[in-house]
């Protein structure tokens, strides 16, 4: 949508934008988006009365807020039951496009969050049409948009494509290779991504449908990847396919800004923003299944259906690393996934974790363990996310020791990965995401 026709137009100096913008009809008319409660104003109507869907599923009709002062959505917000997390190429060779893009994501992302299409329906001059629209009747479903910048928007090949190489923060760093990785080029990387988050899979997609198709020419969707969750809500921590409740150790709110938001060490842009890394990691479920209740309680470190720790009681007992029983042995194992990933085992440092499962059927695997076994198997896992203040102090080093030694590694396949610098949100319609980069 963004129209290439315009090799030849001049870059617009600064105080100039505004012209650039009216070249492009679809910035500046969703730009003009509503804010905030009054987003369904712009021409929809979703109101219970009218949709009986609604009336029931009251939870389709909550907003999570898309401008704020602090940070982005989508990494504090509780955890929906759906995402649709995407990955981009940019294909530009222009700073000010890759603005404009992310002035354009910003806007149909208010829109998107407010339960609105990406272009308001009330707009003339913009067909509803390009609105594929199979999210018209659900509600916002407390979509949250989160973007993110890989390094490839600050040099590529070697190349400083966009003036930005010296802006490349130092803790947005290459990933290295951790042992058994097996990364598939085809879902590793990217230069921008989207974490689309909602309490309904059919509002995820359609957001990053939309936002890829305004985007058309400027960014190249690299690989996607869908995921799920039992809502929280309704069953406390969920649970991820191992059959595990996952999320149960996270930062509390008084350490988020000891782990999570990146402070005074980052550049002005970054700051209050955090870093994402996304890890696709299939999960071996036959061979899994195939594991007595106490071998896989041995390899987490806790009990599968009360979630506590091996040797308590309740779900948020504190993990007791140096617990022996009777005959001397460590309660929770040494190579117990719980206790290698533990803030006690990692200089006490933390991550937080906000994972999907993903399901996409079946494939053709020949399996790294049990080696033997080469057919048909499920193509299913966890969509790992996680967001640090500094993946050099969080997910690098603490997976490191897992890739080494977790015993759950017999069971999981890194099949995919992206780092990426998650800025604040835009504070408020005036505003993108980014802009203090990329202006
Ligand atoms: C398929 C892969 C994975 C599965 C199934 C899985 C599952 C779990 C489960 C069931 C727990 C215990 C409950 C909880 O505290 O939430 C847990 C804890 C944790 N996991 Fe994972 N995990 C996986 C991958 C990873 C990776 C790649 C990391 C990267 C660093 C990681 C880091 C952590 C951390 C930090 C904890 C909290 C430990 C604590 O303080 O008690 N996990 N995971």
């Amino acid at each position: 949508v963004l129209d290439t026709n315009h090799e030849s137009e001049p870059e617009p100096q600064d105080g100039d934008s505004r012209r650039a913008l009216s070249r492009r009809a679809f910035i500046g008319t969703v730009g003009s988006a509503a804010f905030g409660a009054g987003l369904l104003a712009g021409g929809l109507t979703l109101t219970s009365s009218d949709s009986p869907s609604l009336t029931d599923t009251a939870y389709r009709n909550t907003i999570e807020p898309f401008y704020s002062a602090g940070p982005q959505g989508g990494i504090i917000t509780p955890t929906q039951s759906s995402t649709y997390f995407a990955s981009f190429d940019l294909a530009t060779a222009k700073r000010r496009e890759v603005r404009e893009l992310l002035r354009a994501w910003s806007n149909a992302g208010a829109n998107l969050a407010g339960g609105s299409t990406a272009e308001p329906l009330s707009t003339k001059a913009l067909s509803v049409e390009r609105d594929s629209m199979e999210a018209l009747d659900i509600g916002p479903a407390r979509l949250t948009l989160t973007f993110g910048f890989g390094a490839g928007l600050f040099e590529k090949d070697g190349e400083d494509r966009y003036g930005l190489r010296s802006r490349r923060p130092t803790a947005l760093v290459d990933l290295p290779k951790f042992p058994n990785d097996q990364l598939i080029a085809q879902k590793t990387g990217g230069d921008l991504t989207i974490q689309a988050c909602a309490d309904d899979p059919q509002v995820a997609f359609h957001a990053v449908r939309q936002l890829a198709r305004l985007g058309d020419g400027f960014a190249t969707m690299r690989w996607a990847q869908a995921g799920f969750n039992e809502t929280p809500a309704t069953v406390g921590v969920p649970r991820n396919l191992m059959g595990f409740k996952d999320g149960i150790i996270n930062p509390e709110n008084n350490q988020l800004d000891k782990f999570v938001w990146v402070g005074s060490e980052g550049p002005g842009w970054m700051r209050g923003g955090t870093y994402l890394v996304a890890r696709r990691i299939r999960i071996s479920l036959e061979h899994w299944d195939s594991k007595s209740l106490s071998v896989q309680e041995q390899v987490i470190g806790r009990q599968k259906v009360s979630g506590a720790p091996l040797g308590r009681s309740a779900e948020m007992d504190p993990l007791d690393l140096e617990a022996k029983d009777s005959d001397g042995n460590l309660i929770i194992p040494i190579d117990a996934h719980v206790r290698l990933s533990s803030a006690q085992a990692n200089h006490g440092q933390m991550i937080l974790r906000r994972g999907f499962a993903y399901n996409d059927g079946m494939s053709d695997f020949d399996e790294r363990w049990p080696p033997w076994q080469q057919a048909m198997l499920y193509d299913a896992g966890l969509l790992f996310i996680a967001y640090q203040r500094d993946p050099r102090r969080g997910f690098i080093p603490i997976f490191q020791n897992l890739a080494e030694n977790d015993s759950l590694g017999q069971f999981t396949t890194q099949t995919g990965s992206v780092i990426v610098a998650v800025p604040r949100a835009a504070k408020n319609p005036c505003h993108f995401v980014g802009e203090e980069l990329l202006a």
